[in-house]
């Protein structure tokens, strides 16, 4: 499935705007930290976090992309942190990250494990300096704590470790999963980029339903990914769910049904960003099509 234009085009810029404002900073920076958050940061991925949050904030009439940007590249710090400790041997233990060796295996574990703390601090600071007003400064911050902390994805990275080897058999049991490990970071660049806008209450709604849809859809199409797709493909190492015994949409319902559950999120999530107009709007839904199709 080939990905909607303006994936790539927002990539483009995401990059380029974590790129220059990380290597501002290389005069007060241990080289080798800033390396290796620039190693993991710009090695690929597909930047669906921040197209997100650009795309909620243009479908809630957000005008200033560059205003918007900062928050862009905050979710993708805090997302990149998150891959590199999900890799790390205590973790995942994985080799294979966006088409590279892990974070670990290119430097060493314990530069791994500080470029992705140097990164989750990174994001908070972004945030603070986003150039809005201070209510605003203070809410994205907070909700980001929220959405990446004990309660969200940090708390669903307990739970996945947890529940390894469980022989989980209820799927509301892996929903819990995955709505905190992956779907709050969804959540929040949906939401970040409608607060952002000045979005009223029905776009904002809208959005936020849309993310919460969004945000399983993708870790189910990740969970289908893992079994169906080769490593060269995915950039990452595939079949390591069953390998690890992990609890996913897949050993719960097996691929068929996990399929299934994906339409209907998809579903759930285009009638979510109906009643946003625009081009925007036809973003997002062409942004959740093209997860659901990475997974068909
Ligand atoms: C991988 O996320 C981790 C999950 C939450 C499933 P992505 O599939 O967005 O990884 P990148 O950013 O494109 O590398
Ligand atoms: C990771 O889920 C979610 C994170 C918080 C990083 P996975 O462990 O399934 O992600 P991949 O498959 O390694 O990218
Ligand atoms: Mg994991
Ligand atoms: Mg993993
Ligand atoms: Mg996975």
């Amino acid at each position: 499935m080939q990905a909607p234009s303006f994936l790539a085009e927002h990539a483009v810029s995401v990059e380029q705007y974590c790129k220059q404002i990380l290597e501002q900073k290389r005069a007060h920076v241990p080289a080798r930290l800033l390396d290796a958050m620039l190693y993991s940061l710009l090695a690929g991925g597909k930047r669906v976090r921040p197209a997100l949050v650009l795309a909620c904030y243009q479908a809630c009439g957000g005008k200033d992309l560059d205003a918007a940007m900062p928050a862009a590249a905050s979710i993708e710090c805090m997302h990149t942190y998150s891959l590199i400790h999900d890799d790390l041997p205590c973790m995942d233990d994985d080799d294979l990250r966006r088409g590279n060796p892990t974070c670990h295996k290119q430097f060493d574990e314990e530069t791994a494990v500080l470029a992705a703390d140097a990164l989750q601090a990174f994001s908070f600071e972004l945030l603070a300096d986003l150039d809005v007003d201070a209510d605003l400064r203070v809410v994205l911050v907070k909700d980001m704590a929220l959405a990446a902390g004990m309660q969200g994805m940090v708390g669903g990275q307990m739970m996945d470790i947890l529940a390894e080897n469980q022989n989980i058999d209820n799927v509301l049991d892996v929903e819990r999963i995955h709505l905190h490990k992956t779907g709050e970071l969804l959540r929040w660049s949906c939401e970040a980029g409608a607060k952002l806008a000045g979005a009223n209450t029905q776009q904002f709604e809208a959005c936020s339903r849309f993310g919460k849809a969004v945000g399983l859809l993708f870790q189910i199409a990740d969970d289908i990914l893992d079994t169906t797709a080769s490593s060269e493909m995915l950039g990452k190492s595939a079949g390591k769910d069953e390998a690890q015994n992990k609890a996913t949409y897949v050993s719960v319902l097996g691929v068929t049904k996990a399929r299934e559950l994906a339409n209907e999120m998809c579903e759930i999530a285009l009638n979510a960003c109906e009643s946003l107009q625009g081009t925007a709007g036809k973003q997002l839904q062409d942004l959740a099509v093209y997860i659901l199709k990475r997974g068909q």
